[in-house]
């Protein structure tokens, strides 16, 4: 298909899109086609988040329900398990997750999969996104030669291109439709109509630039998250410092922050979580490591992330130990589970990390995360607890994880006898006991 009738029938609505993988990324995406007219069907192999999404149960914290069963009552959305819906759609996204192996190496095997879904199914003109996070190389080494394995030719049968998905959950300001995106296609005229399509979820033109390749595409969402991975890194290690110094390491990061220009905020805590910095970082230094280079910096900083968590645990067993407590027995709650303020997803989270330790040395172990209902340590389903005044006073220790802003805080102040603050949620409250932070 040429890029006018690809853009006529844009413009008409009646482009025939599919998306696939329904997760954080993919159902918001969906949800944009469904809102601006098109007639979605989003793809996931997960029947039961299928059966959720049909009867317009969200399962992603930033897609209401109403928002939902509006796309699947108008029609526009269609979630479906049915693979054989590919074989109509004129433009594909790839949304599925990319998690690496215990051993932190990529694991593509979602990518493979929906890529051989895809490829038994592509037709002439079809054009085809992936949007997942990835190394640079996987759009043109491994998507492309499992879609072309049925005969037909990327850029000249079908158009490929690659465009990293920035969405932040819980971000209330910049969001699916207006967070600017890149894209890389293997030719011009692919990534023109990738940017046209990408547009159409978006609040208008401008919003997409064009990269020359889907590897620099795929490099520049690794550099993003590299930048952040990184520059958290430095700031936790500042944090050891400091806390070696006897040093406010909140103070100077404020103080720091007074500087206008060529400075930027990080906050140090008990780690970094998620599908992004806490990920990405060892893709780029797997691929890295295929070409013989050793990306030190990279992997010096995902090192010094990962240690955080049992940083914070030596720190809270420290305290404990201060009041002449064991964590043996000690009853610990813990104020939230997620990988980040404002959000409900625990891969890969920090906070989890710090809770299985404290119960593997015997501590017991309570939570309370607004976000997170439920969760599992030592194979044992705990939910959470709500923050009352009973809960905190009987708590032999508060530790504060995530600095999730429904947490009442003045109620922690005046109800925990003894508090670890690892994200600086206590700033300016006044505290009953005893409080050290980070
Ligand atoms: N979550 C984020 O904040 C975020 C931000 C930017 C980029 N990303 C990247 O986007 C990608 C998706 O992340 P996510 O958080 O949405 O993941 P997710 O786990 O929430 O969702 C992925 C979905 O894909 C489905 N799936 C897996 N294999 C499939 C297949 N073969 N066919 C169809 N569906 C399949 C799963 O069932 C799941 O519903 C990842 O590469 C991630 O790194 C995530």
């Amino acid at each position: 298909m040429g890029n006018d009738d690809f853009e006529s029938l844009l413009e008409s609505r009646e482009l025939k899109i599919a998306v696939v993988g329904l997760g954080y990324v993919g159902l918001p995406l969906a949800l944009a086609y469904a809102a601006s007219g098109f007639a979605v069907f989003g793809l996931d192999v997960d029947e039961s988040r299928v059966a959720m999404l049909r009867d317009g149960n969200s399962y992603v914290e930033d897609v209401s329900d109403s928002l939902l069963g509006d796309a699947v009552g108008s029609g526009n959305f269609i979630p479906t398990v049915d693979p054989d819906v590919l074989c109509d759609a004129d433009a594909v996204v790839i949304c599925v997750s990319t998690p690496f192996t215990p051993a932190k190496d990529p694991d593509l095997t979602h990518v493979v999969k929906a890529a051989e879904d895809l490829g038994s199914r592509l037709h002439q003109g079809m054009l085809v996104i992936l949007q997942s996070t990835t190394y640079p190389g996987t759009t043109n080494e491994v998507v492309k030669p499992i879609l072309e394995a049925g005969g037909l030719k990327a850029g000249v049968d079908f158009d490929l291109a690659f465009s990293p998905e920035r969405v932040d959950p819980g971000n209330k300001t910049w969001t699916v439709r207006n967070t600017p995106k890149v894209v890389g296609a293997l030719t011009p005229e692919g990534a023109e109509k990738a940017k046209l399509l990408l547009e159409y979820a978006m609040d208008g033109p401008g919003s997409v630039t064009v990269l020359s390749s889907p590897d620099a595409a795929e490099m520049t969402k690794l550099l993003e998250n590299t930048f952040r991975a990184v520059n958290i890194a430095l700031v936790n290690e500042m944090a050891l410092l400091c806390e070696r110094m006897d040093v406010d390491i909140w103070e100077v990061i404020r103080g720091a922050a007074t500087k206008p220009f060529g400075f930027m905020a990080f906050k140090p805590g008990p780690g970094v979580g998620g599908h992004c910095i806490a990920v990405d970082p060892h893709y780029l230094a797997w691929r890295a490591r295929t070409f013989d280079f050793q990306a030190k910096f990279i992997e010096l900083a995902a090192d010094a992330n990962l240690r955080m968590p049992r940083h914070v645990f030596h720190r809270i067993a420290r305290l404990l130990n201060s009041e002449s407590k064991p964590v043996r027995g000690s009853k610990i709650l813990v104020l939230g589970a997620a990988f980040k303020a404002g959000v409900g997803d625990t891969r890969n989270s920090p906070a989890l990390s710090v809770m299985q330790q404290l119960a593997d040395e015997g501590a017991q172990v309570t939570y309370s995360d607004p976000h997170v209902p439920e969760l599992v340590i030592n194979g044992e389903l705990i939910a959470s607890v709500p923050l009352t005044g009973a809960e905190l006073s009987s708590a032999d220790a508060v530790v504060f994880l995530v600095p999730h802003e429904e947490f009442d805080r003045t109620s922690v102040g005046a109800g925990a006898s003894l508090i670890f603050d690892a994200v600086n949620a206590m700033e300016g409250v006044e505290v009953a006991g005893r409080l050290e932070r980070l």
